[in-house]
C-alpha cells in the first residue's frame, strides 16, 4: 500500500516544493514509484522538473473539478520511477469552485484511492495557504512532513499549523500523523539559525527530525536547469541530506 504524504507549511518559501522534488526523486532513485501532486497554482514544482505547465489544458485542476477524469489522464512520467501531476494558474480556480462541491474536502482523497497500489509514495507539495487545496492535501494524506526554514518569523507559524493538523485530525482524517518538522535552508555559521533550531527542539520535542538540510546556492540553480540536486552536484551535501530524508521516510513509524 502506497503511503501519501502531504509535504506542507502555510509560510511562503520554506522550502516545501524544493524538498517535495528533492525527496521524491531520492525516492525513486531508491527504486521506489513515486508520484508528486503540484497542488499549488504557482505551478513550480511542475516547472522544475521541466514540464511545461502555463500550455497545458489537463493538469490537477482537471481532476478536483471533473471527477471522471482518472489522475493518470494528467500524469507525466518526467524520470524513472517518477512521475508528476502538473498544476498551473487555473488551480487558483479550483479553489472557489470546491467550495461548492459536496464533500470538497474529500476530493483529492477521493481521486488518489485507487493509485495507492501503483505508487510506493504520493507527495503533496502543498501551497503556501491553509485553504481548500491544503485541507484537500491533508484529508488525503496518511502522513505530514512539514520544512521549516531556520528563521524566526518561520518558526511563530508553526502552531497556526499544528492547530489545523489537530482539527484535520478531529474532523475529516483520524488517522493523519506527522512524520516530523525538517529544517531548511539551515547556515550553522549563522547564531539566529541556530538559536531558531534549538528553539523549535525545545518547543515541538520529538517532532523534529534529525535530517537538517543546509543553505546551498545549487537549491536556487537546480529549478532553473529543470534538473534535480541529484542532476545538478550528486556530491552536494543538500542531496545527501534528501537521501538521507528518504531513509528517515522509508523507516519511519510515525507516531
Ligand atoms: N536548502 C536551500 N538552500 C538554499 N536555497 C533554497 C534551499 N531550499 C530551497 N531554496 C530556495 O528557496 C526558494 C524557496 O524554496 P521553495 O520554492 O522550495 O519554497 P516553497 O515553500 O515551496 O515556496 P512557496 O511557499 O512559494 O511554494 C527557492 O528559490 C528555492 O530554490
Ligand atoms: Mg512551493
Amino acid at each position: 500500500m502506497g503511503r501519501v504524504i502531504a509535504i506542507t507549511n502555510q509560510k511562503g518559501g520554506v522550502g516545501k516544493t524544493t524538498t517535495t522534488i528533492n525527496l521524491g526523486a531520492a525516492l525513486a532513485q531508491k527504486e521506489q514509484y513515486t508520484l508528486l501532486i503540484d497542488s499549488d497554482p504557482q505551478g513550480a514544482l511542475s516547472i522544475a522538473l521541466g514540464i511545461p505547465a502555463y500550455d497545458l489544458e489537463f493538469t490537477l485542476y482537471s481532476i478536483l473539478t471533473d471527477t471522471r477524469i482518472p489522475v493518470a489522464a494528467v500524469t507525466h512520467h518526467v524520470r524513472p520511477h517518477l512521475d508528476v501531476v502538473p498544476a498551473n494558474i487555473d488551480l487558483a480556480g479550483a479553489e472557489l469552485q470546491l467550495v461548492a462541491m459536496m464533500g470538497r474536502e474529500y476530493v483529492l482523497r477521493d481521486a488518489l484511492a485507487n493509485l495507492r497500489d501503483k505508487y510506493n509514495f504520493i507527495l503533496i507539495d502543498c501551497p503556501p495557504s491553509l485553504g481548500l487545496l491544503t485541507v484537500n492535501a491533508l484529508a488525503a494524506a496518511d502522513e505530514i512532513l512539514v520544512p521549516l526554514q531556520c528563521e524566526f518569523l518561520a518558526m511563530r507559524g508553526l502552531d497556526a499549523l499544528i492547530d489545523v493538523v489537530a482539527r484535520v485530525q478531529r474532523r475529516l482524517n483520524p488517522k493523519l500523523k506527522l512524520i516530523g518538522i525538517v529544517p531548511t535552508m539551515y547556515n550553522p555559521r549563522r547564531i539566529h539559525a541556530r538559536a531558531v533550531l534549538d528553539k523549535v527542539r525545545a518547543t515541538y520535542p520529538n517532532k523534529v527530525l534529525n535530517v537538517t538540510i543546509k543553505e546551498s546556492v545549487r537549491f536556487a540553480e537546480a529549478p532553473e536547469q529543470r534538473r534535480t540536486i541529484f542532476e545538478i552536484d550528486a556530491n552536494n551535501e543538500g542531496a545527501a541530506a534528501y537521501r538521507e530524508l528518504a531513509e528517515v521516510i522509508l523507516n519511519a513509524q510515525p507516531e
